[in-house]
């Protein structure tokens, strides 16, 4: 029975990033247990939360007047503070969090996040029910998540290359030596495609057809030239649904300013560095993080760029979270010695 009673209040760890496009919610014993979409439905007679993440996805454009979807941050930040702090209270139910179990968090903030920002991620989780909140610099959590020696006297570089955000840093002994950022990332090549859609073919195309020419179409190098994808799509003169044939070269064009400020930004950043730590960044690279990251020959780019080898992580999403649970793993076991000590 105490054993039952002393686990029901153990205080439970929770990892978070909450991201421009999608959340993740880690606990160190059952690892990831949400990654969907930053995306809250609300009942605006009520007040009450809907659904959260894909749930409330699929309500866009389908919902009844007093049924609103809210999508509460924008380039790596919260716009809207109370949307944030009920998408969080989701993701915590979601998770089979309660509000008693008043858990220690630990979030990711982009390195640009002013002060206000940092505040407000902090509040938004207090406010779901949270009782201590960590925040770690994003850069830094994916580096741990990536397993490198950031707290040794070496340089290990990672990008981060998320949907309204991008940041790259030079790590070591567990803080930022040189770091850029732009609050720019993957979603605004799909604002780019979308413009160009509307100006060159005169047709406006769902969210995620637009995504879907990204995937498929973009290069960072225009390598690939030739191809093309056939679409459906709404004229914007006379409203009708037709199919478009969409070219690789219309979209590259499109993505080609948002590739080149990122490989400037990390340019600038690895041209910082001072000289020891610029010798380990060439000697063991650069790794690109992130769902941007994953846009095709954009490693490639990156490393004819700035002549160090470059290599884009497994599932670069994930990498973030996982290394906040790692963070938390960390924690607890560091936790335990204080509860021996403690008698
Ligand atoms: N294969 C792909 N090619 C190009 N872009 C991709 C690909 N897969 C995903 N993306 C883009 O990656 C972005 C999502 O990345 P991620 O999940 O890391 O962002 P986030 O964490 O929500 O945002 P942020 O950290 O900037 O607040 C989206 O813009 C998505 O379109
Ligand atoms: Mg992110």
């Amino acid at each position: 029975m105490t054993v039952a009673l002393s686990f029901l209040f153990m205080p439970l760890d929770v990892a978070l990033d909450i991201g421009t496009s999608s959340s993740r919610l880690a606990t160190s014993q059952r690892g990831i247990l949400f990654d969907e979409p930053t995306m809250v439905a609300i009942d605006t007679n009520s007040g009450s939360v809907v659904e959260v993440g894909h749930g409330a996805l699929d309500m866009v454009a389908r919902t009844p007047r007093h049924v609103v979807v809210f999508r509460p941050l924008a380039q790596g930040a919260t716009v809207d503070f109370d949307v944030t702090a009920r998408l969080i209270a989701g993701l915590f139910e979601r998770a089979g969090i309660s509000k008693l179990s008043r858990a220690r968090v630990v979030m990711s903030v982009p390195s640009l996040a002013t002060s206000i920002e940092r505040r407000a991620l902090r509040q938004a989780a207090i406010q779901a029910g949270a009782r201590e909140v960590s925040l770690i610099e994003a850069p830094i959590a994916a580096a741990i998540g990536l397993g490198l020696p950031v707290q040794d006297p070496v340089g290990s570089a990672v990008a981060l290359l998320g949907a309204g955000a991008s940041e790259a840093a030079v790590i070591s002994l567990g803080g930022i030596v040189t770091g850029s950022a732009r609050r720019q990332g993957g979603n605004d090549l799909d604002v780019a495609i979308a413009t160009l859609l509307r100006l060159k073919l005169g047709v406006v195309v769902a969210p995620a057809v637009l995504e879907q020419l990204k995937i498929t179409l973009a290069s960072a190098t225009g390598e690939s030239r030739g191809h093309s994808e056939v679409v459906l799509a709404r004229t914007v003169d006379r409203g009708e649904i037709v199919e478009v044939d969409v070219d690789a070269d219309l979209v590259n064009s499109a993505v080609h300013d948002v590739v080149v400020t990122t490989v400037r930004m990390i340019q600038e950043c690895l041209g910082d560095a001072p000289p020891d730590l610029s010798q380990d960044v060439s000697a063991r690279g650069l790794t690109l993080v992130g769902g941007h990251a994953r846009l095709s020959d954009l490693a490639g780019l990156v490393a004819t760029s700035t002549g160090v080898d470059v290599r884009v992580a497994d599932e670069p999403d994930v990498v973030v979270i996982k290394g906040l649970q790692l963070c938390l793993e960390e924690m607890s076991s560091l936790y335990a010695l204080f509860r021996n000590a403690d008698r």
